[in-house]
């Protein structure tokens, strides 16, 4: 739908065309006001749109979440990791025989270069893992240095394929490294996720398989975690993408902003709260405390979601089926209460907040005997698929610019240097 927007500024009207609900911030530019051409300020882009995507769609108010017009908790109940990141990559659901191809050709390369785990192991013993998966990742450019060609479709296709595999690799090999244990090799008999599995927590030489019910949760919470727009960390890598960085570079930076406690370090800061509290009877203080401005309630809360997270309520399911394995989690009871409680408080209604992805996650992570560090890792993993799906989007998208945006300066102008004899 096109429409127009007219603006009136002194004598002067300008009509800037919307299109998708949108107007050109630089369409705004035609109007001049005494501190130069109008333009918007928007910081943490609150409102503004940065790029056109067609892959994840979000409707925060009827808490709606898509991947390419498929429903989520369909996606959650019927497909796999792979599936789901052959169809953000591809736009498609692939068919048996373009999934078994896919299938084939990630898990060829689930090996990572030797050097790659030195780096890794180069770190003190209790580095954070997400800081030795952030350097592992962005090192990986030095091993595929054609992956520099990122206007070339068959090495954006390769190192895509390169990372995704890897990925689990990385990741397990940052926390076998914590806990001082050797590393795991990938095994080719292993599906995905149960090989990261194994990778993980295979001892000698016993060969891991997991609870079929355990693996099944995770692959759900690897779906449920493998995009989501233009979060934080998707940003990042689109904004090292637009410099003309390759996608290791890119998704290098988007671990990094994973990283925070504010986006992927959630579910971690959830486990920690919910043992502050440590029992029901303490959540109403605790409450009290976050209205006081002494807390935030994590877990809760989202910039767009402004209903409840629908990848929470599939978590939640899982819960359930996870504990039936490992029994369950005696901070499970706090956090159903807390949120009982948050729903129908009015400090948390009238802002509109409700449980998001990371509110039940941790508490799963923690039955399957998961330490807190490694939360935002396993939020990292999946996510790759869709750094690499945005990622791709944003280097062959003619539209798309460097990533620089303006500032309203506020500091000095035009003051002379005065000797350092006379400060
Ligand atoms: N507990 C208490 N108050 C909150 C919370 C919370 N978790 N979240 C927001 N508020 C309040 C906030 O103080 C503000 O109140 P007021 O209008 O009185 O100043 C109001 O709600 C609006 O919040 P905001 O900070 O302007 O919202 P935002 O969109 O900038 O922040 C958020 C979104 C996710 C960073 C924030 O809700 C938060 O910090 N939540 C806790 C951390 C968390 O669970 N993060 C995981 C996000 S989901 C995973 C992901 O996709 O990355």
């Amino acid at each position: 739908m096109s429409d127009n927007l007219t603006i009136s500024s002194g004598e002067d009207t300008f009509d800037l065309a919307i299109t998708d609900g949108t107007i050109k911030a630089t369409d705004l530019k035609q109007v001049a006001t005494s501190d130069g051409p109008l333009a918007t300020y928007d910081p943490g882009f609150m409102n503004t749109a940065a790029c056109k995507s067609s892959i994840t769609y979000i409707d925060g108010d009827a808490g709606i979440l898509e991947y390419r017009g498929y429903p989520i908790e369909q996606l959650a109940e019927q497909a796999t990791h792979l599936e789901v990141a052959y169809l953000l990559l591809n736009g498609e659901l692939p068919n048996a025989e373009e999934l078994a191809g896919w299938e084939r050709e990630v898990n060829t390369h689930r090996f990572v270069h030797e050097n790659v785990a030195q780096i890794v192991e180069s770190f003190r013993y209790d580095a954070h893992p997400m800081a030795k998966l952030m350097a592992g990742v962005a090192s990986m450019q030095t091993f595929y240095p054609s992956a520099r060609q990122i206007e070339d479709p068959e090495s954006q296709r390769r190192n895509i394929v390169r990372l995704i595999g890897k990925m689990p690799t990385l990741a397990a090999w940052s926390y076998r490294h914590s806990i001082g244990r050797h590393r795991v090799y990938p095994n080719d008999e292993l599906g995905y996720v149960d090989n990261f599995l194994a990778m993980l927590f295979q001892s000698q030489q016993r060969v891991y398989r997991p609870d079929p019910r355990v693996s099944r949760a995770m692959e759900v919470l690897f779906i449920l975690h493998a995009d989501h727009e233009q979060n934080c960390s998707t940003t990042a890598v689109r904004t090292v993408a637009s410099a003309g960085n390759d996608v290791y570079t890119s998704a290098g930076a988007g671990v990094g902003a994973l990283f925070g406690p504010a986006h992927g370090g959630a579910n971690e800061a959830v486990l920690k709260m919910l043992r502050e509290i440590g029992s029901v009877d303490r959540i109403g203080e605790f409450i009290d405390g976050v209205k006081n401005g002494k807390a935030k309630l994590m877990g809760f809360g989202h910039r767009v979601y402004k209903n409840y997270d629908p990848r929470a309520r599939v978590i939640k399911k899982a819960t359930d089926e996870v504990f039936e394995v490992t029994g369950r989690n005696p901070l499970l009871d706090i956090a159903v209460e807390l949120e009982r409680i948050a729903l129908e408080d009015e400090y948390f209604v009238k802002r509109r907040l409700y449980p998001n992805v990371d509110f039940y996650s941790g508490l799963i992570y923690e039955a399957l005997k998961f330490p807190p560090e490694m939360f935002t890792v396993l939020f990292a993993v999946p996510r790759t698929a869709g750094w690499c799906a945005q990622w791709l989007e944003g280097v062959t998208d003619a539209e798309q610019k460097i990533m620089r945006p303006k500032q309203v300066y506020t500091g000095h102008r035009e003051r002379a240097v005065v000797p350092i004899d006379q400060r």
